[in-house]
């Protein structure tokens, strides 16, 4: 079983993946992950994103280990991570290792979740399952100043709003695997739904008929 789980930031992609994942016994990808790691050790190394063959060699370089450092969830990390996700090289680098976790999901699993901006279009174009979780620019960015505060990093309404959009904007716009809906995904509005009914909604697309199993 593959879940594609795309939308873009704060629409509720995390919280759905974990459910999913949970539920169903599969294993969990957050590419977003990998962006932002190639991005941080870009900025670690003191190179700017725009430099188009720095982006590509971090991404190249890119270890599993990076992928854990806490400190991905800035920002500016997001915002360096959008930008370098518009260069076609660092896509590249990052393909192969997203669909061979779909292919083959680590830990015995008999399937994985993943998501990101791209996984139904273009990652997983056959995934049985597509969902794409979309939201309010000021729902998300009300969900993203709780979820930064509750980890610790000091964030102001506006300035995430702002930066959001901006993030939205870019990755929408950008000419490989811009941020769209594929055609056979499930569409979900989750700007008046919780985590419950967002989980309810897809699972019963996923399963037709099954109600949620309490946990
Ligand atoms: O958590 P949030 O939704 O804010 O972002 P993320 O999923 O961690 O992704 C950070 C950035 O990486 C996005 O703004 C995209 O530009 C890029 N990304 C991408 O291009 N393709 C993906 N499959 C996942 C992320």
């Amino acid at each position: 079983m593959i879940i594609a789980v795309d939308g873009p930031a704060a629409a509720g992609k995390g919280t759905l993946t974990r459910r999913l994942a949970e539920y169903f016994d599969l294993a969990v990808l957050d590419t977003g992950l990998l962006y932002r790691a190639s991005a941080a050790k870009l900025l670690g190394r003191g190179d700017d994103p725009a430099d188009h063959p720095a982006a590509v060699r971090a991404a190249r370089a890119l270890t599993l280990t990076d992928i854990q450092d806490p400190g991905l969830r800035a920002e500016e990390v997001g915002a360096a991570a959008s930008l370098i996700g518009a260069i076609p090289e660092v896509r590249a680098a990052l393909l192969d290792y997203q669909r061979a976790f779909a292919d083959h999901p680590p830990g015995g699993k008999s399937g994985a979740v993943l998501d990101g901006r791209d996984i139904g279009t273009v990652v997983c174009p056959d995934a049985p399952h597509k969902v794409f979780l979309s939201a309010s620019p000021e729902v998300r960015a009300r969900r993203r100043v709780k979820e930064l505060r509750e980890r610790g990093i000091e964030a102001i309404h506006s300035v995430v709003l702002r930066d959001m959009e901006k993030r939205d904007s870019l990755d929408k716009s950008r000419g490989i695997s811009p941020l769209v809906p594929a055609g056979d995904a499930l569409k979900l509005d989750t700007s008046d739904l919780d985590a419950d009914a967002v989980f309810a909604r897809v699972l019963d697309h996923i399963q037709p008929g099954n109600r949620v199993r309490s946990t």
